[in-house]
């Protein structure tokens, strides 16, 4: 009788090339490493496929899912302005319930009985992985390696070649945690985990240092329709090639940089070093189309909205309710927001220096303006006045009378 399968999210890292065979030993599986491509970057996906299989899976199966964390989650994620706690653009968050969809397919194609992660007990991963998955598919098993096991990264190598298993790190002091995707790159431990120290240097690689970035600025010009950036100057992209066209050029500025304290879903706070370039200059242009686009009541209440979203995608509950409501409120809200946005980048920033809408922005000149061709009726303004102060007014009245001091 045959084992049964475990389909394992499997980046060719450390700890998920050793959980392939501690899984075989310990619980008695057979192992399917499924690698998916979000675009973080690896040159050689082949390379990684045959990784698993050295390290002991039944089958290694790579996806290109490029295209399809563009459309279906970035997308989203942009038209929403998902920042959580308003600095993290949700790289890792958002690439973890795409991966679920993934190893639920492969186990379906397989035949398994569960499906594994390599995160740890502290972290959000963890929650997004198995969240996803009690969704998806209520009836796979969920295995832990990393969780379960507990072992130190130094112990793991050592576990590893005692086994002769051919694990993929270059020294054993790789100081920090590495996850990227087209969203971004996200970075913790070492050095790091102490929040006073500056970030050392060698922690990006997707940013150049303000210190290093070029004298002269850089102009661009991204165009959205529906609230989906489609150009970058002038040229039509799709998705994730245009998201990697302007990660690249932002990147180069030194825009994107964070480095903040974050509460994470299992209560503890982190520190965390992001790099985000190309999601930061499009959240900054996408936000400003906004501005120019959206009718007053509908843009405040997005803006109150837009926590909520990110906070929901961060706690790993994108296969939810509110999630898909949102989202219908998000598509409705970017429905016009149509035009251009020019972007200086310059030492660090991505500034917004100018933006347009054919059809769809609500900027009129003869209102704002107060040249010659100014056509606001200012008497109106008069009425307007007395009647927008008159609750005041009357309370502050009796509040006077009343001996209360304004
Ligand atoms: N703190 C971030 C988050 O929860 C980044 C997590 C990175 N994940 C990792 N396995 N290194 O979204």
């Amino acid at each position: 009788m045959s084992k049964p399968r475990i389909v394992l999210a499997y980046s060719g890292g450390l700890d998920t090339s050793v959980a392939i065979q501690w899984m075989r030993e310990h619980k008695d599986v057979e192992v399917v490493a499924c690698a998916v491509d979000v675009g973080q970057g690896v040159d050689d996906l082949d390379e990684i496929r045959q990784r698993g299989l050295d390290c002991g899976a039944v089958e290694s199966v790579v996806v290109d899912a490029r295209d399809e964390f563009a459309t279906e989650f970035i997308q989203p994620a942009l038209k929403a302005n998902a920042m959580y706690m308003g600095k993290y653009p949700l790289v890792s968050a958002l690439s973890r319930p795409l991966i679920v969809k993934h190893l639920v397919r492969v186990a379906r194609e397989t035949g398994a009985a569960g499906v594994a992660h390599g995160c740890t007990g502290k972290g959000n991963d963890q929650v997004r992985f198995e969240v996803g998955t009690m969704c998806l598919a209520p009836d796979l098993d969920t295995i832990a390696p990393i969780r379960e096991w507990g072992l130190t990264r130094d112990a793991a190598i050592d576990w590893a070649n005692e086994r002769g298993i051919p694990i993929p790190v270059k020294s054993k002091s790789s100081p920090y945690s590495i996850d990227e995707n087209a969203w971004g790159r996200t970075a913790e431990c070492g050095i790091l985990e102490d929040p006073w120290a500056a970030p050392p240097e060698d922690v990006f690689e997707r940013t150049v240092s303000v210190k290093d970035a070029p004298d002269a600025p850089e102009e661009l010009v991204v165009a959205f329709e529906h609230g989906v950036p489609v150009t970058l100057d002038g040229e039509r992209l799709p998705l994730a090639e245009l998201v990697a066209q302007l990660d690249a050029r932002a990147g180069a500025h030194g825009v994107g940089r964070i480095d903040m304290i974050e509460d994470r879903l299992v209560g503890i706070k982190s520190r965390e070093i992001y790099e985000c370039p190309g999601a930061i200059a499009l959240l900054t242009a996408h936000r400003d189309l906004e501005d120019l686009c959206l009718e007053q009541e509908l843009a405040e209440h997005k803006r109150s909205e837009e926590g909520r979203y990110a906070q929901l995608i961060y706690n790993g509950l994108w296969w939810g309710p509110l999630k898909k409501a949102l989202d219908a409120f998000m598509d409705e809200a970017n429905r016009y927001v149509n035009g251009e946005v020019r972007l200086e980048l310059f030492k660090g920033h991505a500034t917004v220096v100018g933006r347009r809408s054919a059809d769809s922005g609500l900027y009129q000149y003869e209102m704002a303006t107060y040249d010659a061709e100014d056509q606001f009726d200012q008497s109106l303004a008069e009425g307007f006045v007395k009647l927008w102060g008159l609750p005041l007014k009357t309370w502050a009245a009796r509040a006077t009378q009343q001996g209360d001091r304004l």
